[in-house]
């Protein structure tokens, strides 16, 4: 009996202090992220150089704020110590280097690792390394760890990110916690605690429409989103992949309608697009602040898809202040008329001014029925603020 008591003071502290960074994430995470484009070939060089092109372009002052280099920053061993270390030809100065140049840039810094043995590019993981790494990471000053789901062989998903986020807590760093487990077994359920955000989704590719299980396009993505929306909230969101805005395989529509409809997900905005090309069109998608401001909403609810039609898809979101965000969104091959009774969409209450976020216009009120056209693959956009 005394040894049992004992054993129970002892475990005690230990799970009483095991938690996540509270209030990391109040609003879905920003920034950029290099595997959409780059994959595992990247280097201290690509990465100074994006930072540069993210200030001039002006995402950095839009709210992208996390430069996250994913997988293959790594060296292909650990040293004798068993420390993760970096590739030294691609990052000579090292991470902790890295992290300094891009805080003193205003940005955060951001790196992706693996919860199985190996990560999905064959680098060294973190399974039972858990509480060396995260020091490490601690020690070079990241803020943002996306942790991926590779080479986990028998573990259960729940125990090892849990694992993961009690390592990050005690070496004492705030570090926003990605869960990357490719929605596999439902983290929506259980990862409110663990992480401030979890993949609900295998990997994006940029392609409107692409059903493959390791290249989805962002319209699949998008439908398997639907019933998500009640798990997700401030310091806790649903991560529909990482944005392909700009990327070769979308039409500049397309870019603009997959934006628009991560924003009314409340989803974390990684752009990952080679922001050093990125053509002025691209740069009025990425930078529209009115179009940020909804998936930024301070009230932190994602939206939902409210009605699905062939032609037509209605997405809304609750916003502050008793505004709403609307998206008619074209899921069909060729031009739809819309036309919309606004008391039809029983979520308003009242009269509203009209907004529309991509022509940066008040159009009137929803006392008047909208009536547009809109492309194929295409989005209409608009903020509802109640008329006084
Ligand atoms: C997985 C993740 C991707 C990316 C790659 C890197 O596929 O889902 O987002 O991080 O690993 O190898």
């Amino acid at each position: 009996m005394k040894r049992i008591t004992i054993l129970l003071i002892l475990c005690l502290p230990v799970s009483a202090a095991a938690q996540k960074f509270k209030g990391l994430a109040p609003t879905p995470p920003m920034g950029w992220n290099s595997w959409n484009t780059f994959g595992a070939g990247i280097s201290e060089k690509l990465i100074k150089e994006m930072a540069e092109a993210l200030i001039s372009s002006g995402m950095q002052q839009a709210g992208y704020t996390y430069i996250v280099l994913d997988d293959g920053w790594e060296a292909g061993d650990r040293d004798k110590q068993g420390n993760i270390i970096c590739d030294q030809r691609k990052f000579p100065g090292g991470m902790k280097a890295l992290g300094d140049y891009l805080h003193e840039k205003g940005f955060k810094f951001g790196i992706h690792n693996c919860a199985g043995t190996k990560t999905c590019a064959g680098y060294p993981g973190g399974r039972g390394n858990e509480f060396q790494d995260a020091r490490a990471y601690a020690s070079w000053g990241v803020d943002y760890l996306k942790y991926d789901w590779c080479s986990h062989g028998s573990a259960n998903a729940e125990e090892t990110y849990k694992t993961m986020r009690d390592a990050l807590y005690a070496a004492g760093r705030p570090i926003v916690f990605s869960l990357c487990e490719w929605g596999n077994n439902k983290p929506w359920l259980w990862a409110k605690d663990i992480g401030h955000l979890w993949r609900t989704t295998g990997d994006i590719t940029d392609c409107y429409d692409c059903q493959d299980v390791y290249a989805m396009g962002w319209k699949f993505i998008l439908a398997s989103q639907v019933g998500l929306e009640k798990y997700a909230g401030p310091d806790h969101w649903n991560d529909p992949d990482m944005l392909e805005v700009g990327n070769p395989g979308l039409s500049f529509i397309e870019s603009r309608a997959h934006f628009s409809l991560w924003c009314i997900l409340a989803a974390p905005l990684m752009a990952g697009n080679d922001v050093r090309k990125m053509s002025d069109e691209v740069k009025t998608i990425l930078t529209n602040n009115e179009v940020i401001a909804i998936d930024q909403d301070p009230l932190g609810k994602q939206g939902y898809q409210f009605m699905t039609h062939p032609g037509k898809e209605i997405w809304a979101r609750e916003l502050s202040d008793g505004d709403w965000a609307v998206c008619f969104f074209n899921n069909s091959d060729n031009p739809v008329k819309i036309r919309v009774k606004w008391t039809h969409l029983s979520f308003l209450k009242g009269t509203y001014k009209i907004r529309d976020l991509w022509q940066k216009k008040d159009i009137g009120t929803t006392r008047d029925d909208f009536i547009g056209d809109v492309d194929s693959h295409d989005v209409v956009l608009f903020r509802l603020t109640p008329a006084k």
